[in-house]
């Protein structure tokens, strides 16, 4: 079912509430990395041409509740101050910071905001009841406004107080960020253009199980890279050296290839060293010839060229997870590589997961080359899972 969209509220003179994902990097207080900031503007401007009065709230790393002095600390280093400031930095109206997520002084800046003016709250994640979607602290947030809008396409896989409680309490429509990542993740699973590759990497098989099931049932080829196909090797009865290995689930990687025969894609070779560093002595081997003392770091040139060859024609691609310890540049050319033949397919609809892989293409200069590179690492993960996301469920139905 469809939702609404910032397109479908009368948002004039009015206090919108809007959950932004801007738990961006930070180091000694300073941002690294501005993206998800860069991507929720469409919806803050468009709310600002329309005479809205902006209260944006987003949570920042994690705050944990239970140790006090672990609480003091986490909320030391994951202060919003900064992501206002940068907030500020790019946008035309003021921005007020308001160093508190309840209570007098932030009702009474909400409420002294005229029309085109941002209020911005402190990190959701100060209240212990916004990850136990406390329907009390869900509530006071939406009293706070008169419509609420999630452009946090980052944490639509929480069923926060702030992601998904307070659509219980206000009309609630997505911005266009959401709106987006939904139309382009969605064009895979539905009805995607054929032929249809999923490349898949990452360090562990648990993380992406749900991602490679789904995948083998809509893709035509599901090709594996990244540490995770240690695991994958071992269940062909490979030595895989000190490579990563999740011994608990080679049977599940058997029940996989037996499952995914004829569409299922392992590296025939692997770049090998000989131990987890930049400068480590490395070597090239075929896949069942991994040394007992030496681990797999990258993907070699002759799965680059199988995996190549399998992407030749695509229509529709999904990348997610690197296919090595992209990291260290000695062992990032599989990534590279595969990143470039992805970029450099004709007309194909590319679609690059968040977290890592998108940390990748942009880290390796792909970031304006692909269809869409999702914001969102756990949450583009569960949308290719086939999940259903809290944070798009709760937001109202269009009529
Ligand atoms: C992310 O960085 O993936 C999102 O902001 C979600 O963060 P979380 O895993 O701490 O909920």
């Amino acid at each position: 079912m469809a939702k609404q969209t910032v397109r479908d509220l009368d948002v004039h003179g009015k206090k919108v509430l809007v959950r932004v994902d801007f738990n961006v990097p930070l180091k000694d207080g300073v941002i690294t990395d501005d993206n998800r900031i860069q991507a929720a503007l469409p919806t803050i401007n468009y709310l600002l041409e329309n005479d809205a009065k902006i209260i944006l709230f987003s949570h920042l790393g994690k705050v944990d509740h239970k140790d006090p002095e672990k609480t003091e600390a986490n909320k030391t280093k994951n202060n919003m101050a900064p992501v206002a400031a940068r907030l500020a930095e790019l946008v035309d109206v003021p921005v007020k910071f308001v160093s508190v997520t309840r209570g007098p002084e932030l009702e009474e800046a909400v409420n002294a905001m005229n029309s085109k003016e941002i209020v911005v709250m402190q990190n959701t994640r100060y209240e212990p009841g916004e990850s136990k979607n406390d329907p009390e602290l869900a509530k006071y947030w939406a009293s706070l406004a008169d419509l609420y809008v999630s452009d946090a396409f980052g944490s639509v896989h929480r069923a926060h107080a702030s992601t998904a409680g307070v659509c219980d309490y206000l009309d609630s429509a997505v911005g266009f960020l959401v709106n987006k990542e939904i139309t382009a993740l969605s064009s895979a699973l539905n009805n995607p253009e054929r032929p249809f590759v999923a490349i898949l990497g990452g360090a562990k098989v648990s993380d992406k199980i749900g991602v490679i099931e789904n995948l083998l049932q809509i893709a035509d080829k599901v090709i594996i890279g990244g540490g995770m196909a240690y695991t994958f090797m071992k269940a062909k009865g490979y030595e895989v050296g000190q490579s990563l290995l999740e011994i608990d689930k080679v049977d599940l990687a058997n029940e996989i290839m037996a499952k995914g025969a004829g569409k299922l894609v392992l590296p025939v070779d692997t770049v090998v060293a000989t131990h987890f560093a930049e400068d480590a002595e490395s070597k090239v081997v075929d896949s069942n010839q991994i040394p007992a003392d030496w681990q797999g770091l990258d993907i070699g040139p002759k799965s680059i060229e199988l995996f190549k060859k399998e992407l030749e024609g695509a229509k529709t691609v999904v990348w997610n997870g690197p296919m090595g310890v992209f990291e260290f540049d000695k062992f990032a050319t599989g990534t590279l590589e595969i990143c470039k033949a992805i970029s450099e397919l004709p007309e194909a609809n590319t679609i690059i997961g968040g977290g890592d892989s998108a940390a990748a293409a942009i880290k390796l200069g792909f970031k304006d080359q692909f269809t869409h590179i999702s914001t969102g690492g756990g949450a583009s993960m569960e949308f290719l899972e086939g999940k259903t996301l809290p944070g798009i469920a709760a937001i109202k139905d269009k009529e």
